[in-house]
């Protein structure tokens, strides 16, 4: 059933890009509409303000969308922006032509018009989708969800998903423009707010019976900031990673970093009295902050259930590592960084002239912004390797499309039964191997998540053919 509908999708692309009826083999409308659109929102605590954000349905972030595994999600972009957009369902092992990035799987979509985006879901998890156009501006301003694949039979939890992000705002919650433009953020750490927000709210509270179980789901859509994340001195256990479940652990002291891209679902329970608060803590390195608090609040429930472990994906985890074709990625640039050139468009560029008139600061393997020819081409069923080498001074978190990896190796030591993610950190001067097996065809992004310094060159793409 699954892969007929993979084939319908195709010939409805295909068709749709002849400017054929763009509905073709369509039996019936989408089941819902997404409308990319400005709208108001209140980020800033303490302060009678609010913000003229863009959102999905106008909101921040855009609904939560929820569906089954194997369910088929249908829906249609709408774009009410004033600019042109896409949609990228990020984490899920999608079919190439809705993976939702202008230039390489789409035309962006312009202003007025529509896209309808019509997968089915292969892994139950926590995913999230934002917009892959011009991310400095539209990530930035708010264009992102969650997007929760649920189990066939998910565990007994109250299931609370929460989007992570910070705000570059003025007093008056306006936006301060020049992160928009500046090539500051861009050659440094990406762009950072100055105010932080769960669910697009600064001060959320959440009600929660004492001893009741919780999955929470939490998303970072920030550009640039890495959130080492921790709930005081309660316990939670890591259950999943980027959708995929993984070896149980405790969240550690010093917080669990989750960087721009990355998920991660913690099962908790809150013990004490009615009235307490708990609170979920960006440890940041200046003092905790407080993200948001679940006050304890109705009937206790009495429940000593362990944290559950999540069933399996579908994902192919038998690694062919010694036919492996190796795609290593070495990062350059950045402000301090060595590089001195690099190749845009077929030519070499000086430094100079690659920050002043392109913009561009870092590169992969030499080459900054999206080549015109892929990284590799991959037969699909081969296993790739893919040591992800940062030759920079800032941290940066590699995301591949379509796949999700197995982290192996930090520095050349073995990464112990090494999760499966899609999105890795990979701090100034280390380098993370990682491998995969190629196993979804079509052309593939690979690019740092961080908004800017995936503007400034760090993206580039493979093909699985
Ligand atoms: Cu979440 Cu290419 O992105
Ligand atoms: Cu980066």
């Amino acid at each position: 059933m699954h892969l007929t509908r993979r084939q319908f999708l195709k010939t409805s692309v295909l068709a749709a890009a002849s400017s054929l009826v763009p509905a073709i083999g369509r039996t019936a409308d989408p089941v819902r509409l997404l409308t990319a659109k400005p709208g108001q929102a209140r980020l800033m605590d303490g302060y009678d303000v609010t913000t003229p954000i863009w959102g999905f349905d106008g909101a921040v972030p855009g609904p939560v969308l929820r569906l089954r595994r194997a369910e088929t999600l249908d829906l249609r972009l709408v774009n009410g922006l004033t600019q042109s957009t896409s949609v990228h369902w990020h984490g899920i092992r999608n079919v190439n032509a809705m993976d939702g990035v202008p230039g390489l799987t789409q035309e962006p979509v312009p202003v007025g018009e529509s896209f309808d985006y019509a997968f089915a879901t292969p892994d139950a998890g926590t995913y999230w989708y934002h917009s892959h156009y011009n991310s400095v501006d539209q990530l930035t301003r708010g264009l992102y969800g969650a997007l929760i694949v649920e189990e066939d039979e998910p565990p007994a939890a109250r299931d609370i998903p929460l989007i992570l992000d910070d705000w570059l705002l003025q007093e008056d919650g306006s936006f301060v423009e020049h992160q928009f433009t500046s090539m500051h953020p861009r050659t440094h750490g990406g762009g950072m707010g100055n105010w932080a927000t769960l669910n697009g709210d600064p001060n959320l509270k959440i009600n929660v019976p004492p001893g009741e179980a919780l999955r929470l789901r939490l998303i970072n859509a920030a550009n640039a900031r890495v959130f080492p994340v921790g709930i005081g001195d309660v316990d939670a256990t890591v259950i999943a990673l980027d959708g995929q479940p993984c070896t149980h652990h405790q969240v550690p002291e010093e917080g669990l970093r989750i960087g721009p891209g990355q998920r991660a679902d913690l099962w908790v329970r809150f013990e004490g009295d009615v009235g307490d608060e708990r609170n979920l803590l960006f440890r940041h390195r200046e003092g905790d902050v407080v993200l948001g608090s679940f006050v304890l609040a109705g009937e206790p429930v009495t429940d000593t259930s362990d944290a559950p472990k999540l069933p399996d994906n579908p994902l192919q985890k038998k690694l062919g590592m010694a036919e492996a074709v190796e795609l290593p990625i070495r990062m350059e640039g950045g402000a301090m960084g060595q590089m001195r050139e690099a190749v845009y468009k077929g030519q070499k560029v000086d430094i100079r002239t690659l920050v002043r008139e392109h913009g561009l600061a870092w590169s992969f393997n030499g080459v900054a912004g999206l080549p015109e020819r892929p990284l590799g081409r991959v037969a699909r069923g081969r296993t790739v390797s893919m040591p992800f080498i940062n030759d920079t001074r800032w941290p940066h978190t590699m995301h591949v499309h379509g796949h999700h990896f197995q982290l192996l190796q930090k520095n050349g030591a073995p990464i112990n039964d090494g999760p499966w993610r899609d999105t890795v950190i990979v701090d100034p001067g280390d380098r993370i191997d990682v491998a995969f097996v190629a196993d979804n065809p079509g052309k593939w992004l690979i690019h740092c998540h961080m908004a800017e310094h995936m503007a400034a060159g760090m993206e580039t793409w493979f093909e699985v053919v």
